[in-house]
């Protein structure tokens, strides 16, 4: 069974729907870099090993992910996941990890980099947004894509309700892409890209609006 670590900084939706979908993979530990992050007690109450790396006891960027990288190595991971991990990682750091270091990022990538994804797509009218889950590459929110899920931008969606929707959808597509990890159905290449064994490939568009019917 393969071992894995998640990563979180704050609430851990994520990390909660990957503890739901009964993985065939043993959450060895959640890590946060914020004592308060309100996941880390969702993990305990559930038995699952905790610790905080506080960024604030590290200066500089390296010495952080150097201590990060200590303590996770500790669980022995065969993969690290990043559940709403809210720091920039340091080449090195993303190195050691190299097709074992997987993120969830609210947005269709390579749109909308960074943050306040929801915001952006709403404040450039797109009709289309989605979530994205892919390898972690030392080129911010632009590794090679796992799954992806579009959804339509309604007229009246607010900041809340597109990122509620999105949410939702995160929480069925990242527990799939760890079990494609963990059973060696999605890997990264010597070449950096994603080989897949899933071939099961929607058939349908998703127009947005609908085209009328004839
Ligand atoms: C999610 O929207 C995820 O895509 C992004 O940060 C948010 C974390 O939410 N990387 P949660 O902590 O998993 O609830």
């Amino acid at each position: 069974m393969k071992n894995i670590v998640i990563l979180i900084s704050g609430r851990g939706s994520n990390m909660q729907a990957l503890l739901a979908a009964k993985l065939e993979g043993h959450i060895a530990a959640v890590i946060s870099n914020k004592s308060d992050a309100h996941g880390l007690l969702f993990a305990q109450q559930h038995g699952i090993a905790t610790a905080v790396v506080s960024h604030t006891n590290y200066p500089e960027r390296e010495r952080f992910d150097a201590a990060l990288a200590e303590v996770i190595d500790s669980f022995a991971p065969d993969f690290v996941i990043l559940a709403g991990f809210m720091r920039i990682l340091t080449p090195d750091f993303v190195a050691h990890y190299q097709g074992r270091l997987i993120n969830i990022h609210p947005s269709l990538l390579p749109a909308y980099t960074g943050l306040h994804t929801h915001a952006r797509a709403l404040a450039d009218g797109v009709k289309i947004h989605g979530c994205t889950v892919h390898f972690v590459t030392a080129d911010l929110d632009h590794g090679p894509v796992i799954i992806q899920v579009a959804i339509a931008v309604l007229p009246d969606d607010t900041e809340h309700t597109l990122s509620a929707r999105i949410l939702h959808e995160e929480h069925r597509i990242y527990p799939q892409a760890v079990r494609w990890l963990c059973s060696g159905q999605v890997k990264l290449d010597a070449n950096g890209k994603v080989i897949s064994q899933c071939h099961n490939l929607p058939a349908q568009a998703l127009i947005s609006p609908a085209l009328d019917l004839p």
